[in-house]
C-alpha cells in the first residue's frame, strides 16, 4: 500500500452545496476503491493525503491531476505503508481557518514553491499543517 500527499490551488469558488456534492461523490468512490485520507482547504489551497492499494492510488492521483477544479499540483510526500491510518475516513474534510493556520505555522507561508520530498526536520509548511490534522484525526 502507499500514500501520497500534495498541495494544489483551487481554480473556482465552491459553494457549500458544491462541496457537499463533491465530498459525497469522492467518499463513495474512495470507499469502493478502499482508499482513505484527508482533504484540507486552506485559503484557496487544497492539501490532500490519500492512502490505499498502490495501483489504485497511482490511478487516482493521475485522475485528480487532470481535474479542472484545481491546478499546479505539487507532490509533498509519498511512500509505502503497511497499514492505512484513516480506517474510518473515506475522505475526512476540513476547512482550515486563518487562526488555525497561524497557530500551526506561525509566520511561515504556504506559498513556498520549493518542491521536494521532505526530510525529517525540514518539511514543507503544508505538510506540517497536514500532519497536524492527521494526528488529531487518527488518535
Ligand atoms: C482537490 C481534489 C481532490 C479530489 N479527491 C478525490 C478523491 O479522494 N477521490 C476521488 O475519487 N476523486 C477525487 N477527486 C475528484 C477526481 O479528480 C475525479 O473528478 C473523480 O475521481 C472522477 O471520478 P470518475 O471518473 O470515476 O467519475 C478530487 C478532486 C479534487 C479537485
Amino acid at each position: 500500500m502507499k500514500f501520497v500527499a500534495y498541495m494544489s490551488f483551487q481554480t473556482q469558488m465552491m459553494t457549500q452545496k458544491d462541496v457537499e456534492d463533491f465530498l459525497l461523490y469522492i467518499r463513495e468512490k474512495n470507499s469502493r476503491l478502499g482508499i482513505t485520507g484527508i482533504l484540507l482547504l486552506i485559503q484557496g489551497k487544497f492539501i490532500q493525503y490519500i492512502e490505499g492499494p498502490s495501483t489504485k492510488i497511482d490511478k487516482l492521483y493521475k485522475t485528480i491531476e487532470k481535474d479542472k477544479r484545481h491546478k499546479d499540483m505539487m507532490l509533498l510526500d509519498t511512500g509505502s505503508i503497511n497499514e492505512q491510518q484513516f480506517k474510518d475516513w473515506s475522505m475526512a474534510y476540513h476547512e482550515v481557518s486563518e487562526k488555525q493556520v497561524k497557530d500551526i505555522m506561525k509566520d511561515k507561508s504556504l506559498d513556498l514553491k520549493k518542491i521536494f520530498i521532505p526530510k525529517e526536520k525540514d518539511n514543507h509548511p503544508a505538510l506540517e499543517v497536514l500532519y497536524n490534522f492527521v494526528n488529531t484525526l487518527t488518535k
